[in-house]
């Protein structure tokens, strides 16, 4: 197992729809496995692929901090397939360090998907969990908190972001 480097904004990888998982190979085994771990070395409760460079429709999630009931998952092609209510939370996201906002989503979503021995798995969630499953979904469409922001706001932050980014290389 490794810990792998966090891509952070505005890296093309993050900005890239991912493809689905044909096959849940050793590869896409040790992927998650490694993703966990990065998941828990940089302190995070959930973690993309795409954010560990990889374009693949992969998920892990541990809300326990918030949620002890919850247990740690990976979701390989996870979907939305049904979900209601809003719920404005404040998130944070591990590949756009300091950026901590209020952001809209769903209060509860319907989520099928492969659990890592590939078996379909239907969860459904609300509170952190559905909150963050929805911000771990995004990553996979090339979606980070900053493109969920109001336009306005939007447009501050990424200039702030892209011109750190720029100042750091
Ligand atoms: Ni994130």
């Amino acid at each position: 197992m490794s810990v792998l480097d966090v891509l952070t904004y505005p890296r093309a990888t993050l900005r890239k729809k991912s493809g689905p998982v044909q096959k849940i190979s050793e590869d896409v085994k040790s992927l998650i496995r490694d993703m966990k771990e990065t998941m828990y070395a940089s302190g995070g409760i959930g973690l993309a692929a795409p954010q560990v460079g990889v374009s693949q429709r992969v998920i892990v999630v541990d809300v326990t901090p918030y949620e002890p009931e919850q247990e740690p998952f990976a979701l390989i092609n996870p979907e939305i397939v049904s979900s209601d209510g809003d719920v404005e939370s404040e998130e944070g996201c591990l590949s756009v360090p300091g950026l901590v906002e209020t952001i809209k989503r769903k209060e509860r979503v319907t989520v099928r998907g492969l659990d890592e021995e590939g078996k379909e798995v239907e969860i459904e969630a609300s509170g952190m969990l559905a909150i963050c499953l929805q911000h771990e979904i995004d990553h996979l469409d090339g979606l980070t908190v900053v493109e969920r922001l109001s336009p306005v706001k939007r447009g501050m932050i990424k200039k702030k972001l892209v011109k750190a980014a720029r100042n750091q290389t």
